[in-house]
């Protein structure tokens, strides 16, 4: 049961996603596969990812540079698809310096086409976040100007990795725009050019990087931000970061064929978490809420917030799992739930009204308030394993989920630790 089955292949490009709203445990699935992988790459969002990786008594948590940074061998790169604060690079450095990582030019490379998060960034974000929040509408996002930067991009007036190496013609360009200024005194600003004449090393076209590394037979290994439920387009918008997420853009966030992509993982918790607004159908409230909370310590890594705690949505995993193509499911956090009296599950959704089953996805709001889950319990497995097999219990959840989800669970992990997952 233990032997290993690494769904990365030589030439291939292998995703490790998440299938629900985030915080499925990803950090610690990637860090463990990466050991196996020549590059890790990232190819959306930005620091409002938070990767946590617990390697002995130490804690990483990374927000820009991917999880396979911890790995000497392993090579790693940002894709043009992120948009990068870079102070928090910085600071992300300076902790990985200060625990003796080896980062140099060899391992790291960033591509220059990525979008800067500016201070105006940030400043936009909670502004409209407090304005949205006065009429209850606020999405809840992480404040990092991720929205922003995203919506500079699409503008066409955003200021890129490359344009920090330029001082003039950033100037130029700060003059054009001039409400990216804010918050970009001059003492900010000079120390913005010099953190991109410090990234002049790394700076580099990704796509050749990626594409001949490929062709050379390199295993790829694209780190998914964010989970799918947040998804830009398929997520439950608006509640949703300003990014996709689904595997089938992933390609294009660092710049390969998509027909490289051979494998593709998604993580899902034994149970559910969301952070910020937005619908959440298996969401439990009350005593269990809280004991699931502090036992799974749900408490975002980024903002350091609360989780919303729920069961794990079988329906949403089935429908996550055919838009990404899932070729197998990472179960992580079953030992949290270990211990319990039961577990649910949420199988399928009913209008709230008639009682009537759903057809097919809610894909509007109001699609989303109609709805109430449908809850089925099995009984809790005092300990996921036993020796060396999985328990009864755990192994009638397992079927449960696979039966449900139509795709076959191919690693649980039960505990923090790098060595405390199990292939199957
Ligand atoms: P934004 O990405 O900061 O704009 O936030 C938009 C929504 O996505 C909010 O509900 C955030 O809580 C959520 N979100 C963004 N990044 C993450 C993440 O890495 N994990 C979990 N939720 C996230």
């Amino acid at each position: 049961m233990t032997s290993q089955r690494i769904p990365l292949e030589p030439g291939t490009a292998t995703i490790a996603m998440g299938a629900q709203f985030g915080d499925e445990g990803k950090g610690k699935f990637v860090d463990y596969l990466a050991e196996h992988a020549t590059l890790v790459c990232r190819v959306q969002g930005g620091n409002n990812a938070g990767h946590t990786i617990c390697v002995g008594d130490k804690k990483f948590v990374t927000h820009l540079l991917p999880s396979g940074i911890l790995h000497p061998s392993c090579q790693v790169a940002l894709g043009a698809g992120v948009v990068i604060d870079p102070f928090v690079l910085m600071q992300e450095f300076k902790q990985l310096k200060d625990a003796g990582i080896e980062l140099n030019s060899e391992r790291i490379h960033i591509d220059p086409r990525a979008h800067v998060i500016l201070p105006a960034h940030r400043a936009m974000d909670r502004a409209k976040e407090t304005t949205l929040a006065t009429s209850g509408a606020a999405i809840g996002t992480t404040g990092r100007g991720i929205g922003p930067a995203h919506a500079s991009r699409a503008y066409r007036e955003g200021v890129r990795i490359c344009d920090l190496i330029n001082p003039k013609g950033l100037e130029r360009w700060l003059d054009k725009h001039p409400h990216l200024r804010e918050g970009l005194d001059s003492a900010t600003l000079t120390q913005l050019l010099e953190i991109g004449e410090s990234l002049r090393p790394y700076l580099k076209d990704v796509v050749a990087i990626t594409t001949n590394a490929l062709d050379k037979g390199a295993k790829l290994l694209i780190e998914g931000a964010q989970g799918t439920l947040l998804d830009l387009l398929y997520g439950s918008y608006p509640y949703v970061t300003s990014s996709q997420i689904i595997s089938g853009a992933c390609a294009g966030g660092i710049g390969i064929p998509p027909w490289k992509i051979k494998n593709v993982i998604g993580i899902s918790k034994a149970y559910a978490t969301r952070v910020g607004n937005g619908p959440f159908p298996g969401e439990i409230f009350g005593q269990l809420e809280h004991a699931l909370r502090d036992k799974g310590k749900e408490y975002g890594a980024t903002t350091g917030r609360p989780r919303r705690v729920g069961w794990i949505d079988l329906k949403a995993l089935r429908y996550v799992g055919r838009m990404n193509g899932f070729t197998g499911i990472a179960l992580t956090k079953a030992d949290v739930l270990s211990g319990m009296d039961r577990v649910g599950m949420v199988v399928d959704y009913r209008d709230k009204r008639t009682g009537e089953y759903m057809q097919g996805w809610p894909m509007s709001a109001e699609a989303w308030e109609s709805i109430e889950p449908v809850v089925e319990f099995v009984d809790c497995w005092k300990d996921v394993l036993q020796g060396k097999s999985f328990s009864s219990e755990f192994s009638a959840f397992l079927e449960k989920v696979e039966k449900h989800v139509g795709i076959p669970i191919c690693y649980i992990s039960n505990g923090p630790e790098r060595t405390q997952g199990v292939w199957r």
